[in-house]
Parts: structure tokens; sequence; C-alpha cells
């Protein structure tokens, strides 16, 4: 049996049905911008990951660039990124006009390394910095991040594009962010129908200039406060998502057995099926296996050969992709970033996986390693 990285097509039973009942609707009443559906979707969101503010927009990357401009960083300010990320994240920095410099990863939970952060911040003051929530959970030290970056009055940008339903001690890891960002990417674990994002803030002042600056900086229809842009989340996304969200928990549910079926069964292997630190309650958006890098090569392709789908998230750091010598400020580290993107491999993971699929996979990993 072949067994694909993921398969985004188990929508539950009518799902489908209610979804073109809705498009229909919308259609038919021609609610293309805003209106009740974007209220419905933000409403939520606030409820669901326990902030005062969430703000729709257009995708995680434009997000992230609200979220920058949103906390005032400028042109020539110096913004800290994990060496260990998507590419949106280094990306958003530059294309705010302000510098980015990389800080290495933790070899333990693959998060942002608090010690490297430190020092990062000690030699370059920078403006903002952006800690990203990979794979499914965020740092074992995130209390420390948020408590240090107030202190030194540097703005922490959470990028949790990965970490819809992740939950730190109980409450949603979006809880206590000074802002925070969502991808609804469709392969994420609560994804739209096409590209849509969110900022999220309890922070009054963030969420005003956030909110105007996602709709061409506007103070009302024809005057402007701010050059911003148009970065809207579209009607339909919101309405996609409106439909999702009762299936969230059940979805969350599935890859979190998903998750612990791996770590289960592939536990006395050579191999470090990676786990979330201690008080996180991770959403399964990936697995993550660190595995001998000698050996990789041939794992894939001995994968690959049975038919089964794996990943590589992510090949390379952001300090050594092709576009980043011309912008890259500084770099703090980078050993432990490039040591992980050349051992990681992940194994397929995605709603709804039936468990003999995941035996299939173990058995390939099991057969791998005799
Ligand atoms: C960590 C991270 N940041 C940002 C993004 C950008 O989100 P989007 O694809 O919605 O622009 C993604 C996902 O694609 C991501 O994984």
């Amino acid at each position: 049996m072949s067994v694909p990285f993921i398969d985004l097509k188990r929508f539950e039973d009518g799902f489908i049905d209610s979804w073109m009942e809705k498009v229909r609707d919308l259609s038919e009443n021609t609610r293309f911008i805003g209106g009740p559906e974007i209220e419905a979707i933000e409403s939520t969101l606030r409820d669901y990951c326990g902030v005062k503010h969430a703000i729709g927009c257009a995708n995680g990357t434009d997000a992230l660039q609200l979220a920058l401009r949103g906390a005032g960083v400028e042109r020539g300010d110096i913004v800290l990124v994990p060496d260990l990320t998507f590419w949106a994240t280094f990306e958003a920095v530059v294309n705010v006009g302000a510098d980015p410099v990389t800080v290495d990863v933790s070899a333990e939970d693959l998060q942002l390394d608090f010690d490297r952060f430190k020092e990062a911040c000690e030699k370059y003051k920078p403006k903002a910095a952006f800690i990203v929530h990979l794979y499914g959970w965020g740092s074992g030290r995130l209390e420390e991040f948020r408590k240090y970056a107030l202190e030194q009055n540097i703005v922490l940008i959470e990028d949790g594009a990965q970490a819809f339903g992740v939950q730190k001690d109980g409450q949603s890891i979006y809880a206590n962010a000074q802002i925070s960002t969502i991808s609804f990417y469709p392969a994420k674990v609560f994804g739209a129908a096409g590209d849509a994002g969110a900022v999220l803030t309890s922070d009054d002042e963030f969420a005003s200039r956030i909110r105007s600056l996602e709709n061409h900086g506007r103070t009302t229809h024809y005057s402007y406060g701010l050059v911003g842009w148009n970065s809207r989340m579209d009607s339909f996304q919101a309405a996609f998502l409106n439909l999702s969200f009762p299936h969230l928990e059940a979805r969350l549910k599935s890859r979190r057995a998903v998750a612990n079926q791996y770590r289960e069964k592939l536990a006395n292997l050579p191999i470090r099926v990676v786990n979330a630190p201690a008080g996180y309650l991770e959403n399964g958006y990936l697995n993550v296996l660190i595995v001998d890098e000698a050996r990789r090569p041939d794992l894939e392709k001995s994968m690959k050969e049975k038919g089964i789908g794996c990943g590589i998230v992510y090949p390379g750091p952001m300090s050594q992709q092709d576009a980043s010598p011309k912008f890259l400020k500084g770099k703090v580290g980078g050993e432990n970033a490039e040591r992980i993107c050349k051992s990681v491999l992940n194994l397929p993971l995605f709603p709804y996986m039936r468990s003999e699929e995941v035996d299939e996979v173990v058995d390939a990993v099991k057969a791998f390693y005799g």
C-alpha cells in the first residue's frame, strides 16, 4: 500500500456539500469582501486563541509583515530571525526594509535557542525578534523569551503559522504573546481553501495600526493615515474556515494520535522521534525524525521505493539561502540549524490517516533499520 506524505482530501461526511451551498449563497448575495463571515472568524479566533484582537489578512506571510509594521519596525531596524524556519520569516523582515540577523536554534526542541537569542540581543540591539513555533510545538523556554524581550523593550513577534491548536500549560500558545501570526495555508492544521492568515494581539495600539495597514492604511474609505496595502482576508476563505472550525478538535485529535503512534512504535530504533517539550500539547502538524545524516538519503530512497512519501522540513538554514548574503546583517551561531537540516526527515502525518497506513510507514522504517 502506498502512503502519501499528505492527503488533504479526507473531509468529513457532508463537508463538501455544505461548502458548495455556502459558495452559492455568498455568490448569489455577492458577499465577496468583508461582512459577517470575516466578523465570525475573527470572533472565533479571539475566543479560541485567548486574545483581545484578531485581524484577518491575506496570508501568513502578510501577517508577518503586518506584525512588523504594526509594531513600528522601520527601514534599518534590526530584527532577529531563527536560522531554522520557513523562508517567509526572513523575507518579511527584508520586505519591510529592516535588516535580518539569524540566530541558531536549540538541538533539544529545534526552536530558537534562548542563550543565543540573548547573545544576539546584546550584540545587535534589535528593535524586534521573531520566534517561530515550528513543527507543532514551541520552545521549552518560551516564558523566558517573553520576559526577557519585555525587559529589553524588544517586540517579540511569534510566528505561529504552524501552531494552531498548540497549547502551553493548558492555554493557547498565542494567548500571552505580544503579537503572533497564523497561516491558514491549506496544508496547515486549520487550513483554508486557498491563502489566508491572521495577526493576533491583546495590545490595542498594535491592533489598530495592523487593522488599518491591512486595508490600505485607511482611516475612512477615502482617507489614509498610513501607507499600507490590500491584505484583506477573502470572504470565501473566512467562510471555509467558519465551516471547518467545528471539525477542528476531531482533526487535531487524529493528528495527535498519529504523532504519538510514531513515537511509541519507533521508540527502539537508532533514530530520534522529536517530542514537544514539557508543558505542551502539540497539534500534530508534523512528524519530525532526526536520523543519521549519512543514512538519510538511503532511508528516503527505501521509503520512496515502497511508495511512502517523506518530507525534509527544512533542507537548509535561512543564512545559507542564495538570496541571504545581500540582506543578512549578522549571524549568531547556526551549527545546530545546519546539523538539523542535514538530518531531519518527516513521515506522513495528516488528519484521518488510517492505522494501517501508519503501520505501513512504521514497518518500512523498521525494515530499513533491519
Ligand atoms: C513558519 C511559517 N511562517 C510563515 C508561513 C507563511 O504562511 P503563508 O504560506 O500563509 O504565507 C508559513 C507557511 O507557509 C510557515 O510555515
